[in-house]
């Protein structure tokens, strides 16, 4: 070849790899699983066919105002008939099914309160063996819950998720609600972790998990305030849920300061609840500064407020990262690091997956916006870096997801939010490929 066709494949190969950030799959430990992630209600539609019964998020999408534009999910973007054409071939691609993403029944919520109360336990376990049994000889990767954090925060501490209860809501009490419900949805994984021990994990020879949205909380100066602060923050985020799971008590944080408004576990519970996992899924967008903010006598009691905590999202001036569309969303790669980490550190490094990490751009309203993704790309870029070195750090973390395959119903935002690796024209509901997919698919064929 000659000095020109040389110079030529080097740059080739340079900008692949600066493409890429020099990621592949061979980067990653043998058997690291890549995937996207994605919920029923975000993206099925058929609301109303089929047999399929309302969930509390087709009644609460029915409030005027409740979600922008007043969209509904009943089309969404259709997967229910298309699903197959977008997976183009089943052939080595592995389900991880997770059995509830915020939908529960609306009959349930009718008849006796839905999450509130206590039967609620036997009906999910229920309803899990169901699933269990019907697609376990399938489906080896269980979750039970998605998020339950949101469910209990958004749902019953500031009511901006269904069932949409707080206590400046038209129904709720913000102080006791979410602790509740908190208690039941643990209640209701560990029972149902418990049925797929008994009687299908020797036989069907899968695993089960939860997932767990985890903000990553950094303390804003090095005072011994906000440090404890931030550690504060992070026992009320994702402690709530993994730290009864790994060690059948809630953080000490948040006994001390809940008190007699936190529900408790009897001995036979911390039996089944202690250990109730084979995996933890970690959901990781975003990272905000914290610093302590002790309550005064008009701070109104809540869940919210008893974290005794601020968020800032800046330090000396200098913002965190750059905000998404989403107004939670500051892009800040360190975050995976720091989560993943801190999991590894303080809850014995289970195993681990980076179940949902995405963004939405703002300003990609139309197909050729949509499609010239190039934030996402290097959001993605930076953030897997982050994730690998935690990995090579000895973070126990066996998988990444990617929220999500396709733009899709985004809860209260509706359609005026775009997390997909491939843009959806919501009027056609055509799909067109956005840069970052070519980006994931480059990665995980691992060309470069
Ligand atoms: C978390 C949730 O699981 C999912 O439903 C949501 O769409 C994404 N994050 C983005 O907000």
């Amino acid at each position: 070849a000659s000095d020109d066709g040389e110079a030529g494949a080097g740059e080739k190969v340079a900008a692949a790899a600066a493409w890429t950030g020099g990621l592949s799959r061979r980067s990653f430990p043998k058997g690291f699983v890549f995937g996207t992630a994605a919920s029923a209600y975000q993206v099925e539609g058929m609301a109303h066919k089929d047999g399929r019964g309302p969930s509390i998020w087709d009644a609460f999408i029915k409030i005027p105002g409740e979600i922008s534009n007043n969209a509904t999910a009943d089309v969404t973007v259709d997967e229910y008939h298309r699903y197959k054409a977008n997976l183009l071939c089943f052939t080595g691609i592995t389900p991880y099914a997770n059995l509830y993403h915020y939908d529960l029944p609306e009959a349930l919520e009718v008849q006796y309160g839905g999450l509130l109360n206590r039967k609620v336990v036997k009906s999910f376990a229920d309803y899990a063996d169901f699933c269990l049994k019907t697609f376990g000889d399938r489906v080896k990767n269980w979750m039970t819950f998605n998020e339950p954090r949101v469910v209990a925060a958004l749902g019953y501490d500031d009511g901006r998720f269904a069932p949409g209860r707080c206590t400046k809501c038209k129904a709720g009490n913000s102080a006791t609600e979410p602790y509740i419900v908190a208690h039941h949805l643990i209640l209701s994984h560990a029972a149902a972790v418990q049925r797929y021990r008994q009687k299908y994990q020797l036989t069907q020879k899968g695993r089960i998990g939860i997932l767990l949205d985890f903000v990553w909380y950094e303390a804003l100066t090095n005072s011994t305030a906000d440090q404890a602060a931030a550690e504060r923050s992070r026992d009320f985020h994702v402690g709530w849920f993994l730290h009864p799971i790994i060690y059948g008590e809630y953080p000490k944080s948040v006994q001390e300061i809940v008190k007699e408004r936190l529900p408790k576990f009897t001995v036979d519970e911390v039996n089944i609840v202690k250990g109730s996992i084979d995996y933890a899924g970690v959901n990781q967008y975003t990272a905000y500064y914290v610093r302590d903010q002790q309550p005064n006598a008009t701070t109104l009691l809540s869940y919210s407020s008893d974290w005794h905590a601020e968020f800032v999202y800046e330090r000396n001036g200098v913002p965190i990262g750059p905000r998404a569309n989403s107004d939670w969303l500051y892009i800040v790669p360190w975050g995976p690091y720091k989560a993943v980490t801190y999991v590894k550190e303080k809850y014995g490094n289970p195993t681990m997956f980076l179940s949902e990490n995405g963004m939405d751009d703002p300003g990609n309203v139309t197909v050729a916006q949509g499609v010239h993704d190039a934030t996402r790309v290097a959001y993605y870029r930076s953030y897997i870096s982050k994730l690998k070195e935690a990995i090579d750090g000895g973070a126990n973390c066996v998988g990444y997801f990617a929220w999500s395959l396709l733009d899709n119903f985004e809860w209260k935002l509706g359609y005026t939010s775009r997390f997909g690796l491939v843009y959806v024209d919501f009027k056609t509901l055509r799909r067109y490929p956005k840069s970052s997919a070519y980006w994931f698919r480059d990665v995980i064929t691992g060309k470069n």
